[in-house]
């Protein structure tokens, strides 16, 4: 008080004596100004000493444009040396002649196959993930449970995220990049086709930017998908074939996909092997495949709808088996050559490959709905339905003796013994106890 009345008294002393009266309302009202003015300068010192600090500790987010799903909405934190120590002790290669991979989508059906079979034979192994909502994301969650427990973890992260994969690269050099990460799903690019923009078009480009300006870039093996192949009605399908009729968003942006690596490998040297899957099932698979949600519907006695074509055309797929995938995608990163450019620079031609990874023996889906019958010993339900036109094709076949030969390449499981494996996993998996089957 007695500081405030000494305050007060030097701010009322007129400049020119006599020429300025201050009355005591107006005293009052000039000390509770200056002490608001105070508390303001304070409250804003407060503020933006928080603002600092809080941009000083998140080393970077990955801003998404606004108009994407709620789901990738998302900011994610990273960084720091404990941060960097795991990375770089999941990357550690561990085999002589091993590689340091980079897996995106490493939380994904496939993307958790292929880690744990790197990280098993002694390659260094780095996934990548943005665990998003796409389907239930405690599936995702419990397979990087299971990757965490060998020695693979999985930094949470955006591949549109350029710092983050600039930080990721400076601390290990990749030699190889397994790209799975993407917007699967062929049905719900009618619901989010930004989702399948985002994530497989500027995606990819962002990858492929970051890749081509590390000092060594790496070589990259990227999953197509035989939904390329559209409309197309030659059987099997090859590799030759025409692939400029998608039938889905999905298929458009994988095609995209396919032509932004020619550009990458034509302008950057970047080695890149596009792989191109066909319907691929399993344990740990993705609840937005029929096989998968089939199981779950007929366990609950639920009616499965089964598609037939005009003329009560079959709808058949070529299911191909899990462990023959991994075991593709593991002949293509080892028979990947290096990319050959540097500083961003193309130094010399660089291999570019595209392969299909199928099981070439089409299965009618009103044939997996008997085997599941079977296997889980209850009756279906069967609806048939017309088959929509919402971007499911009527067959898929695969020509695998290009992947055959360059790969080594060789589907060994048919449909009844791995539907055997994904039964046994998912009876177990939702027991209730959530027991890993491994
Ligand atoms: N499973 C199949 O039958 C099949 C067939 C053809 C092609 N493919 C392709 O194979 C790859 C793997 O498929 P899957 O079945 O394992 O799918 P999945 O959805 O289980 O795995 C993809 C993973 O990528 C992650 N992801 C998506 N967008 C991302 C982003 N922007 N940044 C970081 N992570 C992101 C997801 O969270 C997910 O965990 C995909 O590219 C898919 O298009 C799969």
């Amino acid at each position: 008080m007695s500081q405030l009345k000494q305050m007060s008294h030097i701010d009322s002393a007129p400049p020119t004596p006599g020429k300025f009266k201050m009355d005591k309302a107006s005293y009052f009202n000039r000390v509770r100004w200056h002490t608001s003015l105070a508390k303001l300068a304070v409250w804003s010192f407060v503020f933006l000493g928080a603002i600092l600090i809080f941009f000083l500790r998140s080393p970077a987010s990955s801003p998404v444009p606004a108009d994407l799903s709620r789901r990738s909405l998302r900011t994610y934190s990273w960084g720091g040396p404990v941060w960097e120590k795991r990375v770089r002790a999941s990357a550690q290669v561990r085999s002589r002649n091993g590689f340091a991979v980079l897996v995106t989508g490493a939380a994904g059906f496939v993307g958790t196959h292929v880690s744990a079979a790197l990280k098993r034979r002694g390659d260094g192994v780095l996934g990548l993930d943005n665990f998003n909502d796409y389907y239930d994301p405690s599936l995702k969650r419990a397979r990087q449970g299971l990757l965490e427990r060998n020695g693979v973890y999985i930094v949470e992260g955006d591949i549109n995220d350029e710092a983050l994969l600039r930080k990721l690269f400076e601390v290990v050099p990749f030699t190889h990049v397994m790209h799975l990460a993407a917007q699967a799903g062929v049905r719900y690019a009618m619901e989010n086709p930004g989702s399948y923009v985002h994530s497989n078009i500027a995606g990819f480009v962002n990858l492929l930017e970051v890749c081509k300006s590390v000092n060594p870039q790496p070589a990259i093996v990227w999953a197509s998908s035989s939904s390329v192949y559209g409309l197309n009605t030659k059987v099997p399908f090859s590799e030759r074939d025409r692939t400029d009729q998608p039938a889905s968003l999905y298929a458009a942006t994988k095609k995209a996909g396919e032509e932004i690596a020619h550009t990458y490998n034509h302008i950057y040297g970047l080695s890149l092997t596009g792989l191109r899957f066909f319907t691929v099932y399993g344990p740990w698979g993705r609840p937005d495949m029929a096989y998968f949600f089939f199981t779950r519907d007929l366990l609950k006695g639920k009616p499965i709808p089964i598609f037939e074509a005009a003329n009560h055309g079959t709808v058949a797929r070529d299911f191909t088996y899990i462990d023959d995938i991994v075991r593709g995608c593991l002949g293509a990163l080892d028979t990947a050559e290096k990319s050959t450019g540097s500083g961003g620079k193309k130094r010399g031609p660089a291999q570019l490959r595209v392969f299909n990874l199928g099981n070439t023996s089409p299965v009618p889906v009103s044939d997996l709905v008997s085997i599941l019958e079977r296997l889980l010993k209850v009756k279906a339900k069967r609806n048939i339905m017309k088959l929509p036109r919402n971007g499911d094709v009527q067959f898929t076949h695969a020509n695998i003796s290009y992947a055959q030969s360059e790969l080594g390449y060789k589907p060994t499981t048919d449909l009844q013994s791995g539907l055997k494996k994904f039964v046994r996993w998912y009876l177990n998996y939702y027991s209730g106890g959530k027991k890993a089957v491994e």
